[in-house]
């Protein structure tokens, strides 16, 4: 049986993945993990097994950027917005990352991933914010795939404290309103170390951004699918790569 799957396994490998070029690998590709609830919901569970299997999701999707070549991936997996579902979903929600890293931490480590974070930790519970940092020390020598959990983030609430920031030091005489450039500003958002995302990915069939790095997709490539969080594969990974490299992009000029 095992090798039945083995063998299966290798066709299908070759079937994906020559399919993919090696010079034109998204280097940071952020996605949206949406839908693991009407996942559960269509299998008559409760949502937060849709969250559990979302878990399992998280890893395929690393393990396989980490093999094509992806130098960042951003996942989506708490909004600022998401506070507002009961509390019985949030707190399941808030004991996931505890989880998945006590699972996964040491192969993520062997694998040379660095995990990092961004969003407001300080309003996360102390269990959440406690396994992120022990996970972030343990890997931060790590040199392979940058794996940053979007937890407690919302884009306009960091715009909002870059304006914020900005104001208070012009107030103080620190900053000149001509020092507010588009760089400037990038350095004061949560994902100051990494370069704005090439590819955008958000599952679920949703066709919308939900408050998710307003300023870093200006010119993101954006790839949507129907399925549900939970059913993503390293096969789905490879589609949106496989896509992302017939684009052209122009950046507003000339091709
Ligand atoms: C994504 O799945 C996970 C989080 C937003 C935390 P959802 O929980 O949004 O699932 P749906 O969209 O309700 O199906
Ligand atoms: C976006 O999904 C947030 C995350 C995936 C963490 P939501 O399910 O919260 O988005 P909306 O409410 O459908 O826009
Ligand atoms: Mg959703």
């Amino acid at each position: 049986m095992i090798k039945v799957f083995q063998s299966w396994w290798k066709k299908e490998q070759k079937q994906t993945l020559p399919s993919l070029s090696k010079d034109n690998v998204p280097s940071h590709v952020a996605i949206i993990m949406d839908g693991n609830g009407r996942w559960a919901n269509r299998r008559g569970l409760p949502r937060i097994v849709g969250h559990q299997n979302g878990m399992k999701a998280v890893k395929r999707a690393a393990i396989a950027a980490d093999e094509i070549g992806i130098k960042f991936l951003t996942l989506y997996a708490f909004s600022t917005e998401n506070w507002k579902r009961p509390k019985d979903e949030v707190d399941f929600l808030m004991r996931l990352p505890e989880e998945f890293l006590a699972i996964e931490l040491e192969e993520l480590i062997e694998k040379n991933v660095r995990i990092q974070m961004m969003g407001h930790p300080e309003e996360l519970p102390k269990h959440t914010i406690a396994a992120m940092e022990e996970a972030m020390r343990r890997t931060k020598h790590n040199t392979g795939l940058v794996l940053n959990f979007a937890l407690n983030y919302g884009s306009r609430r960091e715009i909002n404290d870059a304006f914020k920031e900005a104001a208070k030091g012009i107030a103080a005489g620190t900053l000149s309103p001509d020092d507010v450039t588009e760089e400037w500003i990038g350095a004061h958002l949560h994902s100051s170390e990494l370069p704005d995302p090439d590819l955008l990915i958000r599952t679920s069939g949703e066709l919308r951004l939900s408050n998710f790095m307003l300023w870093q997709l200006a010119y993101s490539e954006l790839w949507f699918t129907d399925i549900y969080w939970p059913e993503f594969t390293k096969d789905h990974l490879f589609q949106a790569v496989a896509e992302f490299q017939r684009r052209t992009r122009r950046y507003g000029g000339l091709s």
